[in-house]
């Protein structure tokens, strides 16, 4: 079995009288891709600003390699790297220019610098533009050099806070592959995202959170089968009082266990007979419910947030990319 890269116990940030990170428990496995996945404002960034000693805990222990960082900072602060949520790379700066700066403050040897500068070029294909300045390239290409200027080093340890946020989808897919390939070199990674898609695709383990609490740790798939073994189906309504009405049929005339988000229900059904789904809307016919549209999924990640927070995903963002993406998912 894979050793622990991180153990963090009981952990707590408190910004004056809020909380933002509450008790938060979590081992994270050598070699894995560990997605700590919730929406704006869930304690993401604050909790791995702790990881990083960026940030003082106001309670908790956390363990890298087996070193308390309270007490061991400096041994541990090299063996990671960190691609923040904003792109930092200079912009007056070429792209060989960027990597200098950076195997520099990272103490690389010099005799590996030009290797370590050529391979993380080849690695962000930015071969043909290594010099050219870093504000001419779009957004993705900036994303990538961020990414590999945080690898020079060559950490144990990379933590990527929210590596595609703002990126077009073409842009994230290309980073999603990237992030795969540096896995193979055995580097061990933790990523934040407000993107469940992202999570599903990309993450060996997930911690989902909201409100600076962890809410379930698992496998996309384990995640998954918390909402139950049948498929989800989703009704939409006309608008939000027919949604209550619906929302009572399911629950009393066909014990389900439904959610509602505005003019949306969402319910498992265990077994998911076509007899079933006839009798549920000449139910809602009956009461004059109109049914906009109706569709029976899989459970997904967003449905596993529902069970486990009692609302949808709040960002917006990330529903119109979820659209998006299971347009992409159901044209492979
Ligand atoms: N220095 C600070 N002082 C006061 N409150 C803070 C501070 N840093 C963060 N917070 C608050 O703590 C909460 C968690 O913030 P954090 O940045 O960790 O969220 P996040 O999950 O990274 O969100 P996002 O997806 O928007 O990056 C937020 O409500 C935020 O406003
Ligand atoms: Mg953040």
């Amino acid at each position: 079995m894979a050793k622990n890269i991180v153990e963090i116990k009981g952990l707590v940030k408190r910004f004056g009288d809020f909380t933002a990170v509450n008790s938060i428990n979590l081992e994270i496995k050598e070699g894995e891709i560990f997605g700590i996945l919730g929406p704006n404002g869930a304690g993401k960034t604050t909790t791995i600003n702790m990881i990083l000693g960026l940030l003082v805990p106001s309670s908790g222990t956390i363990k890298i390699n087996g070193l308390d960082i309270s007490r061991h900072g400096h041994e541990v602060k090299n063996m990671m790297g960190l691609m923040t949520q904003e792109t930092v790379v200079d912009n007056d700066l070429t792209a060989r220019e960027n990597l200098e700066i950076f195997a520099d403050l990272y103490h690389v040897p010099k005799d590996q610098v030009e290797k370590r500068i050529q391979e993380a070029l080849e690695e962000a294909e930015l071969v043909d533009f290594a010099n050219k300045k870093a504000g001419t390239f779009s957004g993705g290409m900036q994303r990538r050099l961020s990414l590999v200027k945080s690898m020079i080093q060559h950490p144990n340890l990379l933590i990527l806070d929210e590596p595609t946020t703002g990126l077009d989808i073409q842009n994230r897919v290309n980073m999603w592959k990237h992030i795969r390939d540096l896995v193979k070199t055995g580097v061990t990674i933790i990523l934040t995202t407000q993107y469940l898609e992202e999570a599903d695709e990309l993450c060996d383990r997930i911690a989902v959170i909201d409100h600076g609490k962890v809410k379930a740790i698992g496998t996309a798939l384990e995640l998954k089968k918390m909402v139950g073994s049948g498929r989800v189906l989703e009704l939409v309504v006309e608008n939000a009082p027919e949604a209550q009405e619906a929302f009572k049929i399911l629950k009393n005339k066909f014990k389900m266990n439904p959610a509602i988000d505005g003019n949306k229900i969402t319910a498992v059904m265990e077994k998911a007979a076509a007899s079933t789904l006839t009798e549920i809307l000449a139910s809602l016919d009956k009461s004059k419910i109109v049914a906009t549209s109706v569709s029976l999924h899989l459970p997904t990640l967003d449905d596993a947030f529902i069970k486990l927070t009692g609302s949808a995903f709040r960002d917006t963002a990330s529903e119109s990319y979820t659209s998006t993406m299971t347009t992409m998912y159901l044209r492979r």
